[in-house]
């Protein structure tokens, strides 16, 4: 059990990813606080796991309030929207807002909320849900791209500041993962159909669980020296 005496939060708990974190998770030994917006499958989640759910918009100030107020051996900022695979033209300002607030400044608030906590208690690991589209620029629409991007910088900065008080920051890159992710947008006409011929093959999809081992190695004292790093989970898509 190689969490075993770690508290851990982990953001988008209710669905795909998340919730196969707080599985995983649970299952290593792990305190998990799951935190969504979606209260109904957070029921099944606590019923299933006897976890603690937190019912919070990670963009609210709440929710950073509430995070910094609990004891947080781990974070996992893995709540994340698509953006319908939009190009730049036809990216609004909505658009952009939204899908930014919730995959890059919603992580950034949570990670400086918890923080200080951590390095009084003497250390903690984040673990950053990127994305292959955090190191390549045709995996997604432009504002998810850019998001995920982000993430990956503010995880580097965060490993590299903080290393000395006993933080580790890394990532996952996820590539094409079953969930309900890509289901909750239509995908945009103009998007990433139209370049399909561009794409390189992705490849059978993978399953929210081999992520979540990933992530779950990363937040253990496994990967004690291994910080600022991201781990791609695409089954080799990222190297086609
Ligand atoms: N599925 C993929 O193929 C894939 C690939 C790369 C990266 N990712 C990333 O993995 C992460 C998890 O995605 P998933 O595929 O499990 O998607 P999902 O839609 O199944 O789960 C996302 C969860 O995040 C929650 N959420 C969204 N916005 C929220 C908010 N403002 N406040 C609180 N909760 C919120 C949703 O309620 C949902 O439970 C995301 O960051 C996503 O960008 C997914």
């Amino acid at each position: 059990m190689v969490l075993q005496g770690k508290t851990a939060a982990i953001t988008g708990a209710a669905s795909g990813i998340g919730r196969a974190m707080a599985r995983k998770f649970a299952a290593e030994g792990a305190t998990v606080l799951a935190v969504d917006r979606d209260a109904d499958a957070l029921d099944k989640l606590a019923a299933e796991l006897g976890c603690t759910v937190l019912v919070l918009d990670v963009t609210s100030a709440e929710a950073a309030a509430t995070l910094a107020a609990h004891p947080i051996d781990v974070l996992c900022n893995n709540a994340g929207v698509l953006d319908a695979l939009t190009p730049l033209l036809d990216t609004d300002d909505a658009l952009w807002d939204q899908v930014l607030a919730v995959n890059t400044t919603a992580p950034f608030k949570l990670c400086r909320a918890v923080l200080p906590g951590m390095i009084e208690r003497g250390g903690g690991a984040i673990v950053n849900t990127c994305s292959a589209a955090s190191l390549s620029g045709g995996r997604a629409g432009f504002a998810y791209t850019a998001s995920k991007h982000a993430l990956l910088g503010m995880t580097r900065s965060v490993a590299w500041y903080y290393r000395d008080q006993g933080i580790r920051a890394n990532a996952v890159a996820p590539g094409a993962i079953q969930t309900k992710m890509q289901f909750r947008q239509a995908p945009h006409a103009g998007g990433m159909a139209k370049y399909a011929d561009y794409f390189p093959t992705i490849g059978p999809q993978g399953r929210a669980a081999q992520v979540a081992d990933v992530a779950c190695f990363l937040a253990s004292d496994a990967a004690s020296y291994v910080n600022g790093e991201v781990l791609s989970v695409d089954g080799g898509w990222n190297a086609f």
